[in-house]
């Protein structure tokens, strides 16, 4: 019995195969690395003292799946590849609807022909889309999203709806996250950007370790209580641990089912900033910006039905996530390239 991991040296993937890996599940990765390292895996080995099989290789590439099904006896897939930066995917929509979305498709129907029905995917708080009421509900319809990236996941979502209805064997649970961020308590691995970061806390980081001179805050004027953004961020061990809790559930239930995963709190971008500064000891300059397009006021997960459901909640706080980012920060400062 193995768990393949497509995406498994990636930021998320990582700390989840070294979560299963130090529950004593066996663990087959299967990653392109067009936005990872095989350090992390390394790093994850060294952590565990044990080692995930690690096949280099494309979601899309149908002779390397087949290859890896006949050779691996898998039992469940959880699907982290995915290419994730919401601005490119505005530029570059063709390719991600070809990665993310062929590329799922390719990965479910060879699983079928290899009889795995097991599958877990990696959705997004996006798909609500931007008019769901806040807190974010699994009840509310998907859809209304507003870049190429969302839509690549509410069409997954549609298409694994779809292949449950029509294939009673195939049980599937679409995982919503919300904002990961935090790293390993070693330090030894996290979040390693390309280039400039998109996402906060990442950006603030490098700001801290004088990478980057200063953050822009997109937008002062939200209707929020102090006018900048609020999310629901949640530490990506917590997130790594809803995936095992997540797998257990699979053999409980039938058909396919979404949750959630987020802290059911949101922080807003000046509380994130004065977290990481008291976390770390550092000030971070930072000056507000004009609003970044298709940026959301406010929202943040209703976590009730994965804590009914799949027994899972968040154990980690605010004061948790900056600590393990700045440890991680510090120890490597060019991340897994140094
Ligand atoms: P990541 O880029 O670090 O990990 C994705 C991994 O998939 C990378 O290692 C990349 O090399 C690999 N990959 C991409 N396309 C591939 C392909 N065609 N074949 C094989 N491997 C491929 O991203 P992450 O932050 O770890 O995200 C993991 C998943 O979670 C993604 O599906 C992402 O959309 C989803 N997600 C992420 C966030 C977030 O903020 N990080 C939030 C919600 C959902
Ligand atoms: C958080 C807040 C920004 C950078 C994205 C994706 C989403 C999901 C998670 C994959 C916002 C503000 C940011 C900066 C800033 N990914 N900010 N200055 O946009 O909530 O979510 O990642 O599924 O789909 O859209 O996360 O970290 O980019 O931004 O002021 O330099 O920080 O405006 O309010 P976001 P983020």
């Amino acid at each position: 019995m193995a768990i393949l991991v497509t995406g498994g040296a990636g930021y998320i993937g990582s700390h989840t195969v070294l979560a299963l890996l130090q529950r004593g599940d066996d663990v087959v990765v299967l990653d392109n690395l067009c936005n990872a390292s095989p350090e992390a895996l390394e790093r994850v080995a060294k952590l565990t003292g044990r080692r995930a099989e690690f096949v280099e290789g494309d979601i899309r590439d149908r002779a390397c799946l087949q290859a890896l099904f006949a050779k691996y006896p898998i039992t469940d897939v959880i699907h982290f590849a995915a290419l994730k930066a919401v601005g490119e995917s505005t530029r570059m929509p063709l390719e991600y609807y070809e990665n993310n979305v062929s590329g799922t498709l390719s990965l479910i129907e060879e699983m079928r022909h290899a009889g795995i029905w097991n599958f877990i995917f990696s959705s997004s708080a996006t798909v609500y889309g931007a008019n769901a009421p806040v807190p974010y509900v699994e009840t509310t319809p998907i859809g209304g999203t507003t870049s190429p990236y969302g839509t690549s996941k509410v069409m997954i979502e549609q298409v694994l709806q779809d292949f449950a209805k029509a294939e009673p064997q195939f049980t599937t649970i679409a995982l919503r996250y919300f904002n990961p961020v935090g790293a390993h308590p070693s330090g030894d691995i996290g979040e390693d950007p390309s280039g400039i970061p998109n996402n906060l806390l990442p950006y603030i980081a490098q700001v801290a370790i004088g990478k980057l001179p200063q953050l822009g805050v997109f937008g002062g004027d939200y209707p929020t209580p102090d006018g900048t953004c609020q999310r629901d961020y949640i530490h990506v061990m917590d997130l790594a641990e809803g995936h095992l809790k997540a797998l257990d559930h699979l053999k409980n239930t039938q058909g396919y089912r979404a949750y959630n995963l987020g802290a059911g709190k949101g922080y807003s971008v000046l509380e994130m900033i004065r977290a990481f500064e008291l976390a770390s000891g550092c000030t971070i300059p930072f000056e507000i910006k004009p609003r970044r397009d298709g940026d959301l006021a406010a929202f943040w997960a209703d976590p009730a039905l994965a804590a009914k459901e799949l027994a899972w909640t968040v154990s980690r706080g605010i004061d948790e996530m900056m600590v393990d980012t700045w440890r991680w920060q510090q120890k490597n400062p060019n991340g897994y390239g140094q």
